[in-house]
């Protein structure tokens, strides 16, 4: 069977882009997969978290799992830390990977920004910890968004390189999954930037908790050009959006994208129906939608959360199953090492 993990990191709300380009995928992946879905912890202390916020973003994540319609009784959904595998197969992996090869991880440098020195050594070793996180499962597929896709590469570097050195075959190489094409979700402020839990602009997103009127007021405010909406002349042969009818009007074909996501529809659909009209009443309609596809996941995340203990009964309950699987194969690790038992 083959196995699906993936995480989301417990930093911030989840906002529309985890939803439409993560967590909404997963929901669908649950009856051809067996799932894992971790709220990585683990990942999120590599910077800075205040321990009173780190506890309760680790719920809403849950929540918002469980809202968007993740079956905690057919895929496991947990918190990271609460199974140990991950931490110990990461040691063992770091044995494994090679300095230079985390030297290129862009992700380490925006994060790490100019004071270098002054990053924490969890940082640096992220990506080991992730391919920790997959290969103590044996996942053989990882949904990823873009800017994960060089740290699921170094996973399979990893896997690659332990099965080489040891001359096993125990590691699956995984695949990536990258999202449809509502992977990308644009800020609603630049269209030319990712919808961002990191940006200071709480207009910038749509979060998951957002009731009807703060998604009526972000969608209002949300940034466009003075022209009325695109039509058919931006569009291929193919129905794809010329890319530089894209790159002229960015938040346009952003906000069209995500009415697009959200109706499950063609984005070539979505800019016939709307060729030629007013921002003020698409805009109009893309709250409604918005509204009508979220309000339910916001409702049952809110009904969630007023109970923490049941959330973390569930996450325990989770770990339990987790632990399940990766202990057993973090012991053939550690027996393929040469640890004594
Ligand atoms: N690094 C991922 C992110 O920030 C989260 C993550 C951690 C993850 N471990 C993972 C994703 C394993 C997929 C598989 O988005």
């Amino acid at each position: 069977m083959n196995r699906i993990f993936s995480g989301v990191q417990p930093t911030n709300n989840l906002h529309l882009g985890n939803y439409l380009g993560a967590v909404r995928n997963w929901v669908r992946m649950q009856k051809d997969y067996d799932c894992i879905f971790c709220v990585v912890d683990l990942h999120a202390i590599t910077l800075w978290q205040e321990p009173v916020a780190l506890r309760q973003a680790t719920r809403e994540v849950a929540a918002a799992y469980i809202a968007s319609g993740i079956d905690p009784k057919c895929s496991i959904i947990f918190n990271q830390s609460q199974c140990l595998a991950h931490a110990q197969l990461a040691w063992i992996l770091n044995c494994v990977a090679r300095l230079g090869w985390l030297n290129r991880m862009t992700q380490f440098k925006e994060k790490a920004g100019k004071n270098r020195e002054n990053a924490s050594i969890g940082l640096y070793a992220y990506p080991v910890l992730m391919a920790a996180d997959i290969l103590a499962y044996k996942a053989t597929h990882v949904p990823v968004g873009e800017d994960q896709k060089q740290h699921l590469e170094l996973a399979r570097d990893i896997a690659q390189k332990f099965n080489n050195d040891y001359g096993v075959k125990l590691f699956p190489l995984p695949e990536p999954v990258i999202g449809g094409p509502a992977a990308r979700i644009m800020s609603l402020r630049d269209g030319t930037k990712k919808m961002s839990k990191s940006d200071e602009s709480d207009y910038s997103r749509i979060n998951m908790t957002d009731d009807a009127d703060t998604i009526a007021l972000k969608f209002r405010k949300a940034k466009t050009d003075p022209n009325p909406l695109p039509g058919p002349e931006c569009l291929d042969e193919h129905g794809h959006v010329k890319a530089d009818a894209e790159a002229a009007r960015p938040e346009a074909f952003n906000l069209l994208s995500i009415y697009a996501a959200l109706s499950d529809a063609a984005l070539a659909d979505v800019v016939h129906r709307f060729a030629g009209q007013e921002f003020s009443k698409f805009k109009g309609e893309l709250t409604d939608l918005a509204v009508a596809k979220l309000g339910p996941i916001s409702g049952e995340m809110k009904r969630l959360l007023a109970h923490p203990d049941e959330i973390d009964a569930l996450l325990r309950n989770g770990a339990e199953r987790a632990q399940a699987i990766a202990m057993p194969i973090l012991r053939e690790v550690e027996e393929i090492v040469g640890f004594l038992h």
